[in-house]
């Protein structure tokens, strides 16, 4: 996986897709292209280490895995069983699988995430005996299908928690501001990154602590203890 270069997707909340564009071309990502939800690039397993690792306001990075055509059930099970998924999850672990549909024959989303999910684990079943669970809430792997005029999109989500959570959270106030917005409205802001920033609302503190990130020009994800990709099989723990 680590050398093969994949067309992925950074997703953020609506609005953040111009500031998101300019951290991705900041981190040097190629084909940097603005959508609406997030922004594609292209890269290998290192562009996405990065991409996780350093963007502030992106909420996911998602792989693209493959893109197929299927109008019925039986082409949909056949393009996912397709992929080696041994890479990803392993046999007793966990994962979750989400489907958005448009425009297209296949389209109960239910009876979609059911076949998608048949067709990873019947791999394992039919390879080890062993299949992973399903796993609505903690999954190790989050599977994403994208349905648009009965073309399929596979995709996984490399970061596997939402990235706001930094892994610097300790305890929170009533009202805790996400750490991708906080950081959004300061990369919005004129602030310098020298000056003094003040908070009178501080709440437990959000904007100031992604203030103190950025001013020091330290990696968000870097307090983080795990990103999805560090369970998928083969990862380069010394390389990331
Ligand atoms: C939405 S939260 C702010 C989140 C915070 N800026 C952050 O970065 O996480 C609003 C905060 O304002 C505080 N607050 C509201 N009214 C206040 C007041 N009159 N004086 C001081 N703090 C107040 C609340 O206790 C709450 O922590």
């Amino acid at each position: 996986m680590s050398s093969k270069r994949h067309i992925c997707f950074a997703t953020c909340a609506p609005g953040l897709e111009p500031l998101l564009h300019a951290e991705m071309r900041g981190l040097k990502l190629a084909k940097v292209e603005r959508q609406v939800g997030g922004c594609y690039f292209e890269g290998a397993m290192p562009e996405i280490w990065r991409a996780n690792l350093g963007l502030r306001t992106a909420v996911r990075v998602l792989v693209r895995l493959s893109r197929f055509e299927a109008v019925d059930g039986d082409a949909l099970y056949e393009g996912v069983a397709a992929q080696d998924w041994s890479s990803f999850v392993a046999p007793d672990g966990s994962l979750r699988v989400a489907a958005k549909i448009k425009q297209s024959k296949l389209d109960h989303s239910q009876f979609v995430e059911q076949r998608v999910k048949d067709a990873i684990v019947d791999q394992f079943q039919a390879r080890t005996g062993t299949r992973p669970s399903v796993d609505k809430d903690e999954p190790d792997l989050r599977v994403g299908i994208h349905l648009f005029q009965d073309r399929v999109t596979l995709q996984i989500d490399s970061s596997g928690h939402s990235l706001h959570r930094r892994g610097w959270r300790r305890a929170q106030g009533r009202a805790p501001l996400a750490e991708t917005l906080a950081a959004a409205m300061l990369l919005a802001s004129d602030w310098d990154g020298r000056s003094p920033v003040l908070d009178p609302f501080c709440g437990s503190g959000t904007i100031l602590v992604e203030a103190a990130l950025l001013a020091t020009g330290t990696a968000p994800g870097l307090l983080r203890p795990r990103f999805g990709f560090e369970s998928w099989d083969g990862h380069d723990a010394a390389g990331f």
